[in-house]
């Protein structure tokens, strides 16, 4: 795994407006936290609370013209100073991500390994059977069979491209992981077992993982810290455990309160 001394994502007092359509949408407020490699940071909040505009701005991949202030420290660079040409050099390699809605991200004509090969002759320049073995690991590691290979994106199930979209994003050893809302489409028990398999793998590799959920409930049990977004600013952050039975925000703690009514409901 390529260190370099990047021990952590560090956010500081950042910012992220966008601009489009004649709008302005402060869509985070100087908001500052951090993803440790080998923790898992969990970042909840309601829908529109700007979550995932607060990821997305770590590798740099918010819209054209969305304006970001603030910094972004990763081994001594700041990720938000840079041009696109430099953050290229971050994203997969060392900085990977799982985008929202990741599993409509794939391309329909591309067989899943062809999808993995393409990432690494790409940013690792690997040759082409030694990426198509590599892809058989990533996708054991993701847990598939390595015969979903030959596979074309529509011939999965919605958890079975979920975890396609892990083996891709784990692809070339990145040290950390962006992961937004990487099971939400999926039932309760295969939410579960994605998870799963996503948290032991940074773990194993002593990733950083910043997991993106509004499911604070579930977020708890498996993150070392939780940062919790409102309204683009961070209502508040600390260890998971403290921050899930101990709320000291209003927001959190309706946040919890909404989840025990859904869960009386079910
Ligand atoms: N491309 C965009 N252009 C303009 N406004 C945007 C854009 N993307 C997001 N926003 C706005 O920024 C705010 C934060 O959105 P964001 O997608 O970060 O929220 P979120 O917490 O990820 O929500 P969800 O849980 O629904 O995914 C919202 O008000 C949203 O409408
Ligand atoms: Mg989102």
């Amino acid at each position: 795994m390529s260190d370099r001394g990047e021990s952590e994502i560090r956010a500081e007092g950042l910012s992220v407006t966008y601009t489009g359509g004649g709008m302005t949408t402060r869509a985070v407020k100087n908001c500052s936290f951090r993803v440790p490699k080998g923790k898992v940071v969990g970042l909840v909040g309601e829908s529109g609370s700007g979550k995932s505009s607060a990821l997305m701005a770590i590798p740099g991949l918010l819209p054209a013209g969305t304006l970001v202030s603030g910094s972004i420290y990763c081994g001594g660079t700041d990720l938000a100073a840079l041009k696109e040409d430099g953050l290229a050099d971050w994203r997969w390699r060392r900085i990977a991500i799982v985008p929202q809605g990741a599993m409509n991200s794939f391309t329909p004509h591309l067989t899943i390994e062809r999808h993995i090969t393409e990432v690494l002759a790409h940013h690792l320049k690997t040759h082409r059977k030694a990426g198509r073995e590599r892809a058989a690991e990533l996708l054991r590691a993701a847990g598939l069979d390595a015969a979903m290979l030959a596979r074309y994106p529509h011939e999965l199930s919605g958890g079975q491209k979920q975890r396609a979209a892990l083996a891709l994003a784990l692809a070339c050893e990145p040290g950390f992981l962006l992961a937004d809302e990487p099971t939400t489409a999926l039932d309760v028990i295969t939410q579960k077992e994605v998870l799963d398999t996503i948290v032991n793998i940074v773990r194993e590799r002593g990733m950083g993982l910043l997991l993106v959920t509004h499911d604070l409930s579930l977020a708890a049990g498996i993150c070392d810290t939780l940062i919790v977004m409102k309204d683009g600013e961070i209502a508040e952050s600390g260890p998971a455990r403290q921050v899930a039975e101990n709320p000291r925000h209003p927001y959190t703690q309706r946040l919890i309160e909404a989840i025990r009514e859904m869960d009386v409901a079910r």
